[in-house]
């Protein structure tokens, strides 16, 4: 069976158990701030299980991409050391939800015996998997949790299996938790010996399940949702339950193909095969550590896996960068990099090599990255350039060192030049010299403490006040309205204290889509609270409040929206479609949305495009959407089913999860229309104006255009046009203040250029006086001086020339120019040589601290400028005592 039929007869098994086979959620997540990637099937049905939502359906099974690169989970520098960890996987799950909108449509909810039922029914009916071959486990219970042993689970699976074959696992295994609080219950492993009938003849399959063998394997984790772990540690029941299975595909592909490894499954084997044809190596699976090939037969692993992790991930719309979610794509990448620089032997980018291969394997499954396959292998490839560029930088600088390297040293290079310790080691041990490695690993635990210390945020559990209420959003026709509030709960950051809350009825826009949070105020009591801002955890709405009634017991409050405020904002999101749309005629269908910012000041609009958007293109981007504006076109916003919006050609966004239902936003059936959530003007002509502040390079392949639109935009015109008439009343009004302004340029140029003629022979005149004032110092021809030039570059030029009509020199010039001190020093080389000296040593040690600046330069010459003049004198006498006392 290859991979895909697979995966296809996992969907048709649970469709004939009545199951809808939904989509993967995005690989990156948006609305959870304990989250940066999904990292288990479950997390994008968190809600159901807490009963914050309602499932449009009790029964479902998908494939999740998932990514585990931290954490308890996983670590990022084991992946491709062994054969069965990944950085981003699939998980195929099926799920049942107790408290569905739609149960009856499917037959309702299940719970143990159908989730173990049908675990055993596909893996020995469907998949065939050898039953003298599997093992479960099952939860055995927890005095200090109050937990009782799982006894239905036990009483299901020995229905199919004999008890000798059922083991019992304590918390860590068998209790399966989605974080420090959430959603938890007991669950029930599958573990599948893969070992030969000789190994398992000699040594009893059982004694090896959870024991790190790397034949016998969990596939198949059934979690039984039951409580919700709350921040005091207690485990509260959950008010219905439900259903969470993972089954880890790459493991089962690999037991259902035979294989010792998940590389060598046809999951991976296309893109090794590919990156052996690039790189001219062999992979050879069957290397061991000690084996001379093996840190190469890593390096295929290693790229085999990462580069599934870095294309979906940009393919779901997160760029690689410095910080938090993008911070880690690009580690992720360059750990690649540096091990087929390293390893391979490969000195240019490869990886982007590979994306097209890989999307159309994903093809079917993942389509969103075949849609997008040029701009994501564009986006690695640029990343690849700078990243090895860096590597050569870092090669350079470790050339020249010729100490020890010290754990700070290390940690800089890694830091700010992104040079691996590895790497440092490598070209360390070669050159003879050692690394601090636990200075380095002190130096990072400084980081990370620093960083924890930054971000850290204690929340309290909620306190709920109205537990039947449900939460509604309003906000798109109200924005003020009696309400009441259904929970609240502290939080602290930074020492600081402040409250969230959630509201039933709720005019407050929570940020999303780009779109920012709303403000405003919460009236209690004839009390005002101010609101700091709104935004979603997964589907949650949470209000930020700056405080808080102590002893609040529920009742009715008044919850205001900043108008004004809003009014802004929704101008500009209004603005951002009319621009999507523009540039989409303008530029070309390629254009697609890659990041989007909606404030009350300004639109940000992040899109694809491979080149600088041309003035002359931006002014009929900008014409196009005045002109939509002027026509004064209505807004119409209509929900239908997701099908038939895309069939009206809808924009729908990458790495956006959409439901079936969607909220389509339309401005001319034939100009704009777009799936969106955020608020709209109920006509273009609300917008006034529109006007293009900048266009500028984020990343490869991706301009960013800001923009304003109504009163901003009115505001930044009459700004600019300000401006002009001050450079007008400054040029004393001319006609023409352009051309006033080249003239100004062209008669500069020329006073530049005479005093550049002068200068020069002054030079000269300068050059024959200081050639005076040549004293012998040490078998050394000292000239010393303070000059009067008007550059440091006249400076430079002037001590070169000195020394020029010299043998056996040292010069040392200083200026005063416009205020700072700047110092040249010329060494000849003879003098290098004979006297051991050196001018840029001379002018760091000597120069630069009593000048209170900075410089460099070379053996011979050597430059600095700084603050204090007055120590021009001292600077002299120093280098002259220096050159007394040298050898
Ligand atoms: N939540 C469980 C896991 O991630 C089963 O899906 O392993």
């Amino acid at each position: 069976m290859t991979s895909s039929e697979i995966r296809q007869k996992f969907f048709d098994f649970f469709s004939s158990k009545a199951h809808t086979i939904v989509p993967s959620a995005p690989i990156v997540v948006k609305n959870d701030p304990t989250l940066l990637f999904t990292n288990a099937g479950m997390n994008q049905f968190k809600d159901f299980f807490l009963g914050n939502k309602t499932a449009p359906y009790s029964r479902v099974a998908d494939t999740q991409k998932c990514l585990r690169v931290s954490g308890k989970h996983n670590d990022l520098e084991e992946v491709g050391v062994d054969t069965y960890h990944h950085t981003m996987f699939e998980m195929l799950g099926n799920w049942s939800f107790g408290n569905a909108a739609n149960s009856d449509s499917d037959t309702g909810g299940y719970f143990k015996k159908e989730a173990i039922a049908w675990s055993w029914e596909l893996l020995t009916e469907v998949y065939k998997i050898d039953k003298d071959r599997l093992y479960v486990t099952v939860f055995e219970g927890d005095q200090q949790e109050g937990l009782e042993r799982d006894e239905e689970s036990f009483r299901e699976w020995k229905k199919y299996i004999s008890e000798d074959r059922i083991l019992n696992g304590g918390k860590k295994d068998n209790f399966w938790e989605m974080g420090d609080t959430g959603p938890c219950g007991p669950c029930t492993e599958i573990h599948v010996d893969c070992r030969s009938d000789e190994e398992r003849a000699a040594v009893d399959g059982k004694t090896l399940v959870n024991a790190d063998h790397p034949q016998v394997i969990e596939i198949w984790n059934n979690v039984f949702m039951q409580f919700n772990r709350l921040n005091d540690g207690t485990l509260q029941k959950l008010s219905a339950n439900h259903v969470d299975t993972g089954m880890g595909f790459e493991r089962l592909v690999r037991v259902l193909q035979g294989k010792q490894s998940n590389y060598d499954t046809d999951i991976f084997s296309g893109t090794i095969e590919e990156t052996e044809k690039i790189t001219g190596k062999k992979y050879n699976a069957a290397a061991k550590p000690d084996d001379e090939e093996w840190k190469q037969s890593v390096a295929f692993r290693v790229i085999a896996d990462h580069i599934r992790a870095i294309c979906f991930t940009i393919a779901d719309g997160q760029l690689p960068s410095n910080t938090g979610a993008g911070y880690v794509i690009r580690r992720i990448l360059r750990r690649a990099v540096r091990y087929y620089f390293t390893y391979l032997n490969y000195k240019h980018p490869l990886l982007h090599q590979l994306v097209l291969p890989l999307a159309v394997q994903f093809k079917y499954v993942f389509g969103e990255l075949y849609d997008q396959a040029e701009f994501v292998a564009k986006v690695i490839k640029e990343e690849e350039e700078s990243f090895l560029r860096t590597v050569d930088k870092g090669l350079a600088m470790l050339n020249d060192i010729s100490e020890n390297i010290s754990g700070e040293d290390a940690f800089k290079l890694y830091d700010t030049y992104g040079f691996p310790l590895d790497l440092t080691k490598l070209i360390a041990a070669e050159k003879g010299l050692t690394v601090d490695e636990s200075g380095f690993e002190a130096e990072m635990q400084k980081q990370k403490n620093r960083s924890r210390a930054a971000g850290e945020m204690e929340t309290s559990d909620w306190v709920v006040v109205a537990p039947q209420a449900l939460a509604e959003f309003v906000g798109y026709d109200v924005l003020e309205i009696r309400t009441e509030v259904i929970r609240y709960r502290k939080v602290k950051a930074k020492g600081q204290e402040s409250y969230q809350v959630v509201l039933s009825a709720n005019p407050f826009y929570a940020e999303s889509g780009g779109q920012v949070g709303d403000t405003g105020k919460l009236v209690i009591n004839g009390q005002e609270y101010q609101v700091t801002n709104t935004k979603k955890e997964n589907d949650l709405v949470v209000v930020f409040v700056e405080s808080f009634p102590a002893d609040f017991k529920g009742g009715e409050i008044i919850a205001k929206v900043d108008a004004s405020r809003r009014r802004r904002i929704t101008r500009h999101h209004s603005a951002t479609h009319l621009l999507h749309a523009a540039l989409k005629q303008v530029l070309g269908a390629h254009v697609n949305q890659k990041g989007s910012l909606v404030t009350e000041t300004q639109l940000r609009f992040d899109f694809s495009h491979f080149s600088k958007t041309e003035p002359d293109q931006l002014a009929q981007v900008e014409k196009l959407i005045n002109r939509k504006i002027r026509a004064n076109i209505p807004v119409v916003i209509r929900e239908m089913p997701k099908e038939e919006a895309l069939a009206m050609g809808a924009t729908a966004l990458f790495g956006e999860k959409y439901g079936d239902v969607v909220r389509v936003v339309i401005i001319d059936e034939n100009y704009s229309v777009e799936l969106c959530g955020g608020t709209h003007v109920g006509f273009t002509g609300d917008l006034g104006i529109f006007k293009i502040v900048s266009e500028t390079a984020v990343a490869a392949g991706v301009r960013r255009i800001e923009a304003v639109a109504g009163c901003i935009a009115e505001a930044y015109i009459n700004g600019q046009i300000g401006q002009l008439n001050d450079i007008r009343q400054a040029l004393k009004n001319p006609k023409e203040p352009l051309k006033a302004i080249e003239n100004l340029q062209r008669e500069n140029s020329e006073i530049q250029k005479r005093l550049n003629n002068l200068e020069a022979r002054q030079l000269v005149v300068l050059r024959n006086e200081l050639l005076q004032k040549d004293e012998i110092v040490n078998q050394i021809n000292f000239v010393a001086d303070i000059v009067e030039v008007s550059s440091a570059e006249s400076l430079k030029k002037l001590c070169v020339e000195v020394g020029s009509q010299l043998r056996d020199y040292v010069v040392m010039l200083c200026a005063n120019i416009n205020g700072r001190a700047f110092v040249a020093l010329n060494i000849a080389e003879t003098v290098n040589a004979a006297k051991n000296l050196d001018a840029s040593k001379i002018i760091k040690e000597q120069v630069c601290t009593l000048i209170k600046g900075g410089g460099g330069g070379n053996k011979s010459l050597a430059t600095a400028g700084g603050q204090e003049i007055s120590q021009l004198k001292e600077a002299i006498a120093a280098v002259r005592s220096l050159l007394q006392t040298t050898e």
